[in-house]
């Protein structure tokens, strides 16, 4: 889709991994409020999302309001506060008859609602899959496409399928992101069996991203779900780990947990710099998978003017050491045509996290990672 948004992966934040059903108009304004305080907004962060469960009904014309109880300024005045601080506002809705949550879908309503949406100034819709019997995935939300486009409000389209459909085939027409996978669940590495679905551990997610990278590129991304960073389950190193790497990925960075309420922590991985700068690269390129072994993986992402952003991820129980001969190792790119060459280039090499220079491609990398984090390097020409 080329229409301009979205040539870096949408930063953001929606409420659904936190507050799931519980959302209203104060705490939509107030984690505006705190996006600004707590420099996500100067970091990147430009999206509010809000999630399921914001609808009141359709009125007798079909036009769908806000629950008035919740929302009793109405969306057109949370968009304009929203605006006025420099942010943007996002809505979702659903393809079938109903929410996953039960209220109102869009179907058979579907230009209606963008119209609606559009008046009130939304900027991102995200588009979920429940309720949705005899509908066709890309049919469906081409339609939705279709009206966004008739409304003439440029909003971000974010397909939520859950993947069922290889989204990435016909998604990067249709929309700028599409979901991978089912949910994410808030743990390092489990799988969480809730019967007749299953939502995924932020490893099991990074799995299912395989085979997938080539159809991410500016203006459509792969989305491997919201973040979990800060919701109180991951450890700062799983937390570091999740965020490293959800930027090797080029995903979208949308935060799910409680801004109001951050420990230094949480402010910190979410708004490091030089994994957001790894992240919002402008090629556009998704991070691959270079070596796996024992619970340990090698993550390479081609960047901009012939840079390199490397992860050591360590998924194991133990601590691993790094002894990487960077003039050994070759790292090529066959999908983007990217070759790391250390032995013709000398690369000097910057820790993400910290910022410091720790050397350069000449020798060895010689350190460790401890169990359940990350090493995050940017290779520089
Ligand atoms: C399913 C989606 O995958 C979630 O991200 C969330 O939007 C819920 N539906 C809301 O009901």
């Amino acid at each position: 889709k080329f229409d301009g948004l979205a040539l870096t992966p949408p930063m953001g934040w929606n409420s659904w991994n936190k507050f799931a059903c519980n959302v209203d108009e104060k705490l939509i304004k107030e984690t505006a409020d705190a996006m600004i305080s707590s420099g996500m907004k100067q970091a990147g962060y430009t999206y509010i999302n809000i999630d399921d469960c914001w609808h009141g009904d359709r009125d007798s014309l079909g036009f769908i309001h806000p629950d008035a109880k919740r929302f009793p300024s109405g969306m057109k005045a949370l968009a304009d506060y929203i605006h006025s601080k420099g942010l943007k506002l996002g809505l979702y809705s659903d393809a079938g008859s109903q929410t996953c949550g039960g209220r109102p879908g869009s179907r058979g309503y579907e230009f209606q609602d963008a119209l609606t949406y559009a008046s009130w100034g939304i900027d991102y819709l995200k588009y979920d899959w429940c309720n949705t019997d005899g509908l066709k995935a890309e049919g469906a939300y081409k339609t939705i496409t279709a009206a966004l486009r008739k409304a003439g409000r440029p909003m971000v389209l974010s397909i939520c399928e859950w993947g069922t459909d290889k989204p990435w085939v016909w998604g990067p027409a249709v929309g700028h992101l599409w979901r991978t996978s089912g949910d994410i669940f808030n743990c390092f590495d489990c799988v969480e069996d809730h019967g007749t679905w299953k939502s995924w551990g932020v490893m099991q997610i990074l799995d299912k991203q395989d085979g997938l990278r080539q159809y991410a590129g500016p203006g459509h991304w792969n989305d491997p779900d919201m973040l979990e960073v800060g919701n109180g389950k991951l450890t700062p190193g799983e937390d570091r780990a999740h965020f490293a790497m959800w930027a090797m990925l080029a995903a979208p960075l949308i935060a799910g947990n409680d801004l109001r309420n951050m420990n230094q922590e949480t402010i910190e991985v979410l708004t490091n710099k030089n994994i957001i700068a790894i992240n919002q690269d402008v090629l556009g390129i998704q991070g691959f998978k270079y070596s796996k072994l024992n619970g340990f993986e090698i993550w390479f992402k081609p960047l901009n003017n012939g840079n390199w952003a490397v992860s050591f991820l360590n998924r194991s129980a133990e601590t691993k050491k790094i002894d990487f001969n960077w003039k050994a190792e070759k790292v090529k790119d066959e999908v983007f045509q990217k070759e790391l060459n250390a032995d013709a280039i000398l690369y000097k090499i910057k820790n993400a996290w910290t910022g410091k220079s720790v050397g350069t491609t000449k020798s060895s990398l010689k350190t460790e990672v401890p169990s359940h984090d990350v090493l995050t390097l940017i290779l520089e020409k």
